[in-house]
Parts: C-alpha cells; sequence; structure tokens
C-alpha cells in the first residue's frame, strides 16, 4: 500500500479553498476564450463547469491542466502557485475524450502506465493497479484490450488510469459524451462513487444540465468565456442568476417585464403593461440598472377552469387563454396556453390535473414565490 500517497484534501483546513483561479484570460489569436474567470474550489469537491459548447469550460480544463498557458491569471493547488509549473509537476489526472487510451496496452497496463512514468516501486505499483481495478470495477476484465472492451469499460480504464497515482486534481472533460443515455447516467453515478471514495477533488465538464445536477456539489454555468453563476443544483436551478442561466439549466417561462420597486423581497411586477402579480425580486434584479425578466418554471404554473377559483389560495390569477399544446411526458404532461397578454406559457401537469386538452379554456398563473424577477 502507498498510504503516503493519498491525497491531501484532509491536510486543507475546512473553509480554505484547494483551488484557486484568480482573473483568468485566454485568447486563441484575437477570439476571447476566457473573460476574467476567478474561481474556488474545496478540498474534496465535485465541481461541474457547464456550458454551452464554445463558453470556455475546455480552455479552463486545459489551462489547469498546464496543456495551455492562459494570456494572464493564476491558478493555485493546495496553496502552491503552479500558472508556470509543467503539466507532468501538477499531479492532475485527466480524462478527455480525445484522450485515448493506449490501445496495445491492457486495461491493467493503462492504469499501471502513470507508475511506470513516476517509476514507482514494483510492488507498491502492482498494489495500487489492484485496488484500482477493484474501485472501477474492472478487475476480471484486466487482461483486455481496449479494443475488446465496450465504450463504457474503455472510460472506467480511463478514470481508472487518471486516478492511479492518486493526482490532487482530476479533471474530466465530457469524459460520457460518446456513450448512450442509460450508459451515460450508470456511468456518471459510478465516477462519483470514485470520488466519493477516493476524495480527489474534481472538476468536471459538461454540456448536460441533467448529468451536472445529479452528479455535482456545485455548478458553475459558463458562457461566452464568463462565469455567470456558481451555486449548487439547487441554487442555480430556483435562483438563477440572469435569463441565460435560467434558460441553459431547465425549461422556463420568460417575459419582460416592470417592477414597483427593485428593493424589497416582493414586488408587483406587469408584463406586456396589464398582467399584474406580485412576484420575488433577486438580489441580481436589485443589482442591475437594465431590462428585468420574469422567470416561471412550467411546474409552477397551475392551470383551472376559467368560470372556478385558483386550486390554493396562494396562486394568483394571471391571465386566461386557449390550451394549443399538449404532449404527454410520461410521468408529467406539457401544456402550451395561448393567451392575449402573455403569449405563450408552458405549464407542466401531473396525475390527471385538468383542463389539459387541446383547445379548452383556461385560467393559470404562479405563486408570487415562483415568479423570479431577474436582469435580462
Ligand atoms: N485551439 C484553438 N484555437 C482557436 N480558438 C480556439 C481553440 N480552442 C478553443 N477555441 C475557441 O475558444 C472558445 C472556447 O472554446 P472551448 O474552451 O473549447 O469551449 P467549450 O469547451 O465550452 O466548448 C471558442 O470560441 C473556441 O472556438
Ligand atoms: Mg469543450
Amino acid at each position: 500500500m502507498i498510504t503516503e500517497q493519498k491525497p491531501a484534501p484532509a491536510t486543507t483546513p475546512v473553509g480554505e479553498s484547494f483551488i484557486e483561479i484568480r482573473d483568468l484570460h485566454h485568447e486563441y489569436a484575437g477570439i476571447t476564450a476566457l473573460d476574467s474567470v476567478s474561481l474556488d474550489v474545496r478540498a474534496g469537491e465535485f465541481v461541474t463547469l457547464l456550458g454551452p459548447s464554445g463558453s470556455g469550460k475546455s480552455s479552463l480544463l486545459h489551462i489547469l491542466a498546464g496543456l495551455v498557458s492562459a494570456t494572464s491569471g493564476t491558478i493555485s493547488i493546495a496553496g502552491r502557485d503552479i500558472t508556470r509549473v509543467p503539466p507532468q509537476k501538477r499531479e492532475i489526472g485527466l480524462v478527455f475524450q480525445n484522450y485515448a487510451l493506449f490501445p496495445h496496452l491492457t486495461a491493467a497496463e493503462n492504469i499501471r502506465f502513470p507508475h511506470n512514468v513516476r517509476k514507482t516501486p514494483e510492488r507498491d505499483a502492482s498494489a495500487r493497479v489492484a485496488e484500482v481495478l477493484e474501485l472501477v470495477e474492472l478487475t476480471a476484465l484486466a487482461d483486455r484490450r481496449p479494443d475488446q472492451l465496450s465504450g463504457g469499460q474503455q472510460q472506467r480504464v480511463a478514470v481508472g488510469r487518471a486516478i492511479s497515482a492518486v493526482p490532487k486534481v482530476l479533471l474530466l472533460d465530457e469524459p460520457l459524451g460518446a456513450l448512450d443515455r442509460r450508459l451515460r447516467q450508470q456511468l456518471g453515478h459510478e465516477i462519483r462513487r470514485v470520488q466519493r471514495e477516493t476524495g480527489i477533488t474534481t472538476l468536471y465538464v459538461t454540456h448536460d444540465q441533467e448529468e451536472a445536477f445529479t452528479m455535482s456539489d456545485r455548478v458553475v454555468v459558463m458562457n461566452h468565456g464568463e462565469i455567470r453563476q456558481v451555486g449548487t443544483p439547487e441554487e442555480v436551478y430556483a435562483r438563477p442568476s440572469d435569463s441565460f442561466v435560467a434558460n441553459f439549466v431547465g425549461e422556463v417561462n420568460l417575459w419582460p417585464v416592470t417592477v414597483d420597486n427593485r428593493e424589497s423581497g416582493t414586488t408587483i411586477a406587469t408584463i406586456a403593461e396589464t398582467a399584474r402579480f406580485s412576484a420575488r425580486c433577486g438580489d441580481d434584479a436589485r443589482r442591475s440598472a437594465g431590462a428585468l425578466v420574469v422567470a416561471v418554471r412550467p411546474e409552477r404554473v397551475w392551470v383551472w377552469r376559467p368560470d372556478g377559483p385558483p386550486p390554493r389560495p396562494e396562486i394568483q390569477l394571471v391571465d386566461s387563454g386557449v390550451i394549443v399544446e399538449s404532449t404527454f411526458l410520461g410521468n408529467s404532461r406539457s401544456v402550451v396556453v395561448e393567451s392575449g397578454r402573455l403569449g405563450r406559457t408552458t405549464a407542466l401537469l401531473y396525475d390527471g390535473e385538468e383542463p389539459r386538452d387541446r383547445g379548452e379554456n383556461v385560467s393559470f398563473g404562479w405563486e408570487a414565490r415562483h415568479a423570479l424577477v431577474i436582469p435580462q
């Protein structure tokens, strides 16, 4: 056993950040890939960079790995500035989609590879390879070459190889991108289990919101080379900082809105100068001087018969209209209501909620606490 190589996290004081990224800028021949990126990751944390294609996620990971050097800014890991440290001395494990396994080596040999490079004593290396094979559940397939393994098994070898030499930090760039949905979910859970068991501080990249939410302690939402929001999946979903984040982390209804004031927690919001209701003003709206929108998640929209009262007293009548689309989704039904003031509103209905069919007239609305006013 090579216990002295266990990752550093436990020795880092609680609350201190293990990875410190300060004001990173990066340009590729005039294209800005990263703009003032600062981020703190705590020891043992699993943090996911989530954003659309081209938002700078891979650039940030490549800079952390030392494969690309940033135009400006600094990075430190475990209190040590590594901005100018070469990649092989950073003690970082990598799993990239295009960072292939060695095709002529078996699973065990691939996992052993980092120890050959480091000249780990034979006995220690063998013990560690056995331990890692066990951890990624490949003991029975140890002697197979990559072409004798499925895509999912190959990525487990890649994860095994990345953690084999007990890196300080593990970086994964869309490692499940090439796999089908079920396998992605299953392997995602396995990666998280391995991460928990090893305690290795991990930065994970994906453009898939569901993957980010199910795996991460915290999510970093990126767009155009900038960090737009950092928070737990719950925070980012329920209190998105702007309309980009609201849209990117799930379905949402968004309307341009005016408010009576940006100060208090609850405000009167008006859509299209006529639809008035109580809404919640977030901190981001308070700080912003620009245009505002109101965001309401479809599962927070209620519909009812136009001649009746709302299903619960807290629910405000916002408008009435007609159902123009009704789509069965399995565990719910997505309904689009067309109305004079709001245009199209999407509602998610559960368990026989009615009205729900195309052509039916409905009133609809929501609770004040589920209508969030945010910068556009
Ligand atoms: N090697 C490169 N040369 C030039 N431009 C690049 C290079 N790599 C990335 N870019 C550009 O930098 C921006 C961010 O890219 P990237 O970090 O790959 O984003 P993501 O991983 O989120 O898709 C994009 O505009 C992309 O076109
Ligand atoms: Mg990328």
